[in-house]
């Protein structure tokens, strides 16, 4: 099932065409997104993804995000969703057609979370480190290369991705130049150490991740320390557990990492899920 509602508010078929075949969001990748799950009609994490979709926003110079509009649009979507406990509601919003008024375009979209996904929750992924090819020095200095943006340019993540389907795994952890961990092309990188939470900074050019975020804040309640530092990928190998944390994904276990099986995770994944929905 899918259902589509314009950022007006209006509910769309969703097999109707939107998208000029100019939009910039198109031709350019030059738009950004949000992914947002929602569990028996309740949006997760919806203050900080649309914290977050202004962010990007900015950062590619579009007219700030209306945040009632896109309250209003994902409302819409909730209320004509009738495929399931749980949805995975998109935001997408793009500079729009190139030969227009200048109007972005925006809409909302609800899908059914994949197979692939829902599999992976369960049964954990292999991943494989690869390069993602900057040094992190080069975040604040250069802007316009948008890292830590969630723009609509995932190409090269979706590419990594298939590059490690050829080499039997499911899931990436991109490296950066200097050899430090960054994050995986859809998710947040976290590592535990005995009773600590681990995270890279954004700092580094990542995306902050709402799920991450929500983790970190029910394990602090319940006792636990967090960290958002550089990681090297020798404390992913040491470390009692690495986790890959997305909100369609929830927190996924890595069992094996460049080909090497990892700690048996399943009692801490446990531990964690359970964390996670406490927030919910
Ligand atoms: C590059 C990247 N990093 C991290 C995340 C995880 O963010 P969140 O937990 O907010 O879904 C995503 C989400 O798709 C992502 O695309």
């Amino acid at each position: 099932m899918r259902v589509l509602a314009k950022l007006d508010g209006t509910l769309l078929d969703a097999d109707t065409p939107l998208i000029r075949v100019d939009d910039l969001g198109i031709t350019r990748g030059d738009g950004v997104f949000e992914t947002i799950l929602v569990v028996d009609g309740k949006p997760r994490e919806m203050g900080p993804h649309l914290d977050r979709l202004a962010r990007s926003a900015a950062m590619l110079e579009l007219p700030p995000p209306v945040r009632a509009d896109w309250e209003r649009c994902a409302q819409v979507v909730l209320d004509n969703w009738s495929g399931g406990a749980e949805m995975a509601l998109k935001l997408i919003y793009t500079r729009g057609p190139e030969f227009g008024d200048g109007t972005p375009t925006g809409y909302a979209l609800g899908l059914a979370i994949g197979e692939k996904v829902l599999r992976a929750r369960s049964t954990g992924v292999a991943a494989v480190t690869l390069d993602r090819g900057y040094d992190p020095e080069i975040v604040a200095r250069a802007p316009w290369l948008l890292l830590g943006a969630k723009s609509l340019s995932y190409a090269v993540n979706m590419a990594a991705l298939r590059h490690a389907e050829t080499v039997g795994a499911e899931e990436v952890v991109f490296v950066a130049a200097d050899g430090s961990v960054l994050e995986g092309p859809t998710s947040t990188v976290v590592v535990v150490t005995g009773r600590t939470l681990l995270t890279t900074p954004p700092s580094s050019g990542i995306l902050p991740g709402t799920t991450q975020g929500a983790l970190f804040r029910a394990a602090e309640r319940a006792g636990w320390a967090t960290k958002v530092e550089p990681l090297t990928v020798s404390q992913l190998q040491e470390a009692d557990g690495l986790f890959m944390a997305s909100s369609v994904r929830k927190i996924t276990r890595v069992h094996t990492l460049d080909g090497v099986a990892l700690p048996d995770t399943t009692a801490l994944h446990q531990e964690l899920i359970a964390l996670y929905e406490s927030e919910y």
